[in-house]
């Protein structure tokens, strides 16, 4: 959700931070800004509502913004309408501090008033205001533009990413993070501050991340960092395993299309360190064999997409291991006294490791007693440092605000996760085990196959693209399976969705069913084809025109059924939905291409919600 980049070096500035901001357009954002300050000319502002070729239009026809230190912004507004005044940066009333902020900050209401007492005259309708305004007020009692930070950030309440300029100090840039993502790029005579690796990735892979409390002091000799009682702090280095190209389109019209054709080799990645002559070892985790045992309970917690990978697991994992799983929406769970305690395992599951619901329920369940496991694909995001173990989805950067290879790489490792550790507890049925994990070597070919007909998805984009509302059912897999699909649609297309367990219908939705009604009936469970069978007659029955995915060896009994079929590959059950869900995603894509939507940047959806 929205963006910060910030620079420091020998380089005009602000090319390099519109450059990164452009790279930081994926995470969804309503306005933008940039802000340099320089010696000469203090510091120099260009900010507006709207999309970066907006600020872009701005910046060309005014005189350079001078300055090799700068902060830019894209925000997604969460106080204050989305409008020139309200976008970042903000500066502070004599104009000498600027301030980009992502987050929340809880109690900006009550230190607004305290400084409008004081004389302070608000311009913006934001919460982030308040950080520029406040570090005015402390800087006046302070000698080190440090001292003032330290002092705002003491009376703060809530989570932010801050990128901080002070005019009396034109070679400093200043950072500080307490729950949101923020990182350190080391370049060569240069630094940068981002809040994803991709911001930077053209210039250094050589990154840290901020922790929460930390303060970054960035000049053109290199970063300080201090912790939250402003001891100095080594940081620990990461090299970004992938290149610039990896976040590239790459000849793709979009990024979703692009992510969708990566998903083989996306799967490849994820197995294959975890799958050796038919045997699976998870070496990355530390879980002591006698805390495995002890489990009696296992929770997935997450949102969105990676809470629809836990809706499959829960069939999967209570199959496999005979032991109670719960699915949670992250954001409920934090607020429901959940029953976690010292025999609960707890998996999270999130793509960009930074999603605030599901940061917060790790933090409800850790101080529960919980034990966490997250399955997460930003290598050295928040949620993946905050864990007991993390098991990294290796789907590369992942652009499009529709997940779609992270998605399936988090299927098939929770799916491979509940396996190992029902063969570690004795509970796996070897011919299972053993049938799996040949399945598992297959995947990724069978999914190439599955992409390999494009043609049939795009047709049917265009014969339904002009639809209100599409239905989806499914039973068991098929029906989480569904819940996926349906989301994709909704997310990219716009169209109103449901989807629906199979067996519901009859219980009340099946009321909505008219003749011409579109349905996508998921029939890929192969134990349950039958009862698929008679609830696809039983909206045919009232007229709903119905497209199957189901698997090569039941396509000759759904042809005489539904009105079009999809078929996928057979495999065995547990991995089937990794095939299903590829049509869905690019049925859902092209009925979006149809309808001319933004597929990339959905409107009002933010690639990571890093707020509450
Ligand atoms: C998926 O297409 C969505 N963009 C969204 O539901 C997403 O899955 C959700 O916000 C969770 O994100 P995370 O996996 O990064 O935690
Ligand atoms: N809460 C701030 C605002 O509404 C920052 C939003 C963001 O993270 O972009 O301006």
């Amino acid at each position: 959700m929205c963006g910060i980049v910030g620079y420091t070096g020998s380089d005009p500035a602000v090319p390099v931070l519109l450059d990164g901001l452009e790279r930081l357009e994926y995470r969804g954002y309503d306005s933008a800004g940039v802000a340099v300050v320089s010696p000469d000319k203090d510091l120099q502002i260009q900010k507006c509502k709207g999309r970066l070729n907006v600020l872009r239009r701005r910046l060309e026809s005014q005189p350079p913004l001078e300055g090799t230190v700068g902060i830019g912004h894209t925000r997604w507004a969460t106080h204050g309408e989305p409008n020139d005044v309200n976008s970042h940066p903000h500066v502070s009333q004599n104009g000498r501090i600027a301030v980009v902020h992502n987050g929340i900050i809880e109690n900006y209401a009550e230190i607004k008033e305290f400084l409008q007492h004081k004389g302070v005259h608000f311009r913006s309708d934001t919460d982030s205001e308040v950080v520029a305004q406040l570090l005015e007020y402390c800087f006046a009692d302070a000698v080190d533009p440090l001292d003032a930070v330290y002092a705002v950030l003491e009376r703060l309440e809530g989570a932010y990413a801050l990128g901080i300029l002070c005019a009396d100090r034109p070679d400093m840039l200043i950072a500080a993070r307490k729950d949101a993502p923020l990182l350190l790029g080391y370049g060569d005579g240069e630094s940068f501050i981002a809040s994803d690796a991709t911001a930077i990735i053209a210039h250094t892979r050589d990154v840290a991340y901020m922790a929460d409390g930390e303060v970054a002091v960035l000049t053109r000799a290199g970063i300080q960092v201090f912790d939250e009682y402003r001891r100095p702090v080594e940081k620990e280095h990461h090299l970004i395993q992938w290149d610039v190209a990896a976040a590239e389109k790459g000849g793709y019209a979009h990024f979703m299309f692009k992510e969708i054709m990566e998903q083989p080799e996306a799967l490849r990645q994820t197995i294959s360190p975890r799958l050796r002559d038919g045997v699976l070892c998870f070496e990355e985790l530390s879980l002591p064999e006698e805390k495995l045992r002890a489990f009696d309970r296992i929770y997935l917690v997450a949102c969105g997409s990676s809470y629809h990978v836990g809706m499959v697991g829960k069939y999967n994992l209570e199959r496999f291991l005979r032991l109670p799983v719960e699915v949670c929406l992250a954001s409920e769970f934090r607020y429901s006294a959940p029953l976690v305690d010292q025999r609960s395992l707890v998996i999270v599951i999130s793509q960009s490791g930074e999603t605030l619901d599901s940061m917060a329920a790790l933090r409800e369940a850790r101080r529960r007693g919980g034990y966490i496991l997250s399955i997460v694909n930003v290598v050295g995001s928040s949620i993946a440092r905050e864990s007991d173990d993390v098991l990294y989805t290796w789907a590369g950067p992942e652009i499009a605000v529709a997940t779609t290879k992270a998605y399936s790489t988090q299927l098939v490792l929770l799916t491979m996760f509940g396996l190992w550790m029902a063969d570690k507890l004795g509970r796996a049925d070897p011919a299972d085990y053993a049938a799996v994990t040949a399945e598992l070597a297959l995947l990724p070919g069978k999914l190439e196959t599955v992409l390999a007909a494009t043609d049939l998805y795009q047709y049917l984009g265009s014969q339904y693209f002009n639809r209100d509302c599409i239905f989806y059912i499914g039973r068991n897999l098929d029906y989480a399976l569904g819940l996926e699909g349906s989301l994709k649609l909704k997310e990219i297309s716009y169209i109103h969705s449901e989807s629906y367990a199979a067996g519901e219908l009859k219980h009340g939705t099946i009321s909505l069913i008219e003749p011409g009604t579109l349905v996508v009936a998921l029939a890929t469970y192969g134990p349950l084809f039958d009862k698929a069978v008679s609830n696809i007659v039983e909206v045919k029955s009232r007229g709903a025109q119905v497209v199957a995915v189901t698997t090569e060896s039941r396509l000759a009994q759904m042809e005489k059924i539904a009105d079009h079929t999809i078929p996928i590959p057979d495999t065995h059950p547990a991995l089937q939905p990794n095939l299903g869900v590829v049509p869905l995603q690019l049925f859902a894509y092209y009925v979006a291409l149809q309808r001319g939507c933004d597929i990339d940047k959905p409107k009002n959806l933010a690639k990571s919600v890093t707020v509450e």
